[in-house]
């Protein structure tokens, strides 16, 4: 059964009076009944150094969740040293012992701990039910899932005997120790980031973003139930830069395998490179930065996907998703048809904690995330050749939530169509039907990203238009659907340009990444 390919984990539904239902929500209560001290986790051992950080509820941001301990520059030499140690020792598991680990934590996801991680999810990330079981539960398994059938095929890969010849492929760990650094906004990424080199026998020091320890936690608990042995991924919570500067510093470091934003990567690529002497190995690096990401609807779209691509794109997860929509182009003969439709569907969207599960929205993650979306709601609200079409208010007075906002602008190039907002606004421009193929050039060069796109068309020769002026604008590219939501195994997600590495997320590309394969020849 290990070298089966997997199926995908299904979605609950979370229908009210069911019993995953009520789980979740004795979960929910549960958690918010237990203030938890969050240690530093190195070779299997818990390290407390009482410099505490916060774990707070966005929606509730005077609610605190947990206290947990930051590593400092003794922590980060002592996760290199016992990632080293144990790296020996994980080597020498086989492969399909190393698998059999990961198969077993998705089997715990799937089951004992599925309302644990959604209720951490929830909590934490501010997240609807439907967005956490879709992230903490079904991706995070599938990623655990879908790595383990890959990496099978990998190390299965053989190249050809001849008589007299046995040639094999080694797919070894690379060299040294792999650091993860990863975001807030998804629990499945925080989780694939430390285990997909793990998978392929590396060890690694799995630095989560601040105001996502909490699941991380959970995360790192479950690993550890699943059998992972210790010292695997040491878990080094804290302030990113100076352990990022400890890290980066390291001979030893073998790859960085990161999610976060586009100028944290380039620093610490910038900061690679300069080290380039050091190093025993020339550094992988992988990352998924930023996006601008787009909907480009042509005349003959229909309304109605074209709306439901717009707000759920835009707005689910408040637009704090990689992929969320940021920038539309609508013809202008639909255009009065698209407005009236979205400003009526965008009125029926509830905004509040997640513990109420008839709330579409929730909050944004941070005071620093308000402050910085809510400051391209006041530039649009300036004039700047934009106009809020809905939305435009907010309030952090309890939470930090920003109404799903809508701007109009008539300039293709505003400051709203090229930066990265990350959180629920959406710029819209209007453009003649006839400058159909001269729009799809201006939203290629747009933006430096280039992570997702959609085209929402009815017309063949409009899409391949689209598909091919597009080519490089988006590495998940979707016709007729949002651009957000791919799923592991069936839309392999990561992007290029100033957008990452296009190391394509749980597929044998991304496992390659953590291999340094050595060829052997043998004569008998
Ligand atoms: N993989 C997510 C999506 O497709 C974004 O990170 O929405």
């Amino acid at each position: 059964p290990i070298f089966d390919e997997p199926t995908n984990e299904p979605v609950l539904n979370y229908e009210p009076e069911s019993k995953e239902r009520k789980n979740l929500i004795q979960k929910l209560k549960e958690l918010k009944n237990k203030e938890l001290e969050i240690p530093i986790i190195i070779g299997g051992k818990e390290v407390k150094t009482g410099n505490i950080g916060k774990c707070v509820m966005p929606h509730e941001h005077n609610y605190i969740l947990a206290y947990y301990h930051k590593a400092g520059e003794k922590e980060v030499q002592l996760a290199i040293e016992n990632s080293l140690k144990a790296r020996k020792i994980w080597d020498e598991f086989s492969w399909v012992d190393r698998i059999s680990i990961f198969k077993k934590a998705a089997d715990l996801l799937s089951t004992k701990w599925r309302s644990t991680l959604n209720a951490a999810t929830m909590l934490c990330q501010s997240k609807n039910a439907y967005q956490a079981e879709i992230d903490a539960a079904c991706e995070l398994t599938d990623f655990f899932r879908f790595n383990s059938y890959y990496a099978t095929k990998i190390y299965l890969d053989q190249p050809k005997s001849v008589e007299g010849v046995w040639n094999r492929m080694e797919y070894r760990p690379l060299e040294g120790f792999i650091f993860a650094v990863t975001p807030f906004n998804f629990t499945s990424i925080s989780g694939n980031l430390p285990t997909a080199p793990a998978i392929m026998g590396n060890t690694s020091l799995w630095k989560p973003a601040s105001s996502a320890v909490y699941s991380a936690y959970f995360v790192i608990k479950l690993l550890q139930e699943a059998g992972l042995p210790d010292g695997v991924i040491n878990f080094i919570p804290g302030d990113g830069s100076k352990i990022g500067d400890l890290v980066l510093d390291d001979p030893n470091l073998a790859g960085i395998h990161f999610t976060g934003s586009t100028s944290t990567f380039q620093n610490m690529w910038k900061k690679i490179g300069n080290n380039i002497d050091k190093y025993k190995s020339y550094p992988r690096i992988v990352g998924e930065t930023g996006g601008k990401d787009f909907v480009v609807a042509h005349e003959s779209a229909n309304i109605n996907v074209l709306v439901s691509a717009l707000i759920r794109g835009a707005f689910e997860y408040q637009g704090q998703k990689c992929s969320a929509v940021s920038r539309a182009y609508i013809p202008r003969n639909i255009w009065a048809q698209v407005k009236n439709k979205l400003i009526e569907d965008l009125k029926d969207i509830k905004i509040g904690s997640p513990e109420d599960f008839s709330n579409f929205m929730n909050a944004v993650i941070d005071k620093k995330a308000f402050d910085k979306i809510t400051s391209y709601i006041e530039y649009a609200k300036n004039g700047h050749d934009s106009e809020i079409i809905f939305g435009g208010n907010y309030d952090d007075s309890i939470g930090y939530f920003i109404e799903p906002t809508v701007i109009l602008t008539n300039n293709p190039k505003s400051k709203t169509m090229q930066e990265e907002i990350f959180g629920p606004v959406l710029t819209v421009y209007v453009y003649d039907p006839s400058d159909f193929e001269k729009i799809l050039k201006l939203c290629d060069e747009t933006s430096p990203y280039g992570l997702t796109g959609a085209i929402i068309s009815q017309d063949r020769d409009a899409i391949i238009k689209a598909e091919r002026e597009l080519a490089n604008a988006a590495g998940n590219f979707y016709i007729n659907d949002k651009p957000t939501g791919a799923v592991v195994g069936q839309q392999p997600f990561g992007g290029s340009r100033a957008s990452g590495t296009n190391d394509k997320a749980g597929t044998i590309i991304n496992l390659l990444r953590w291999v340094s394969a050595r060829a052997i020849k043998e004569n008998f």
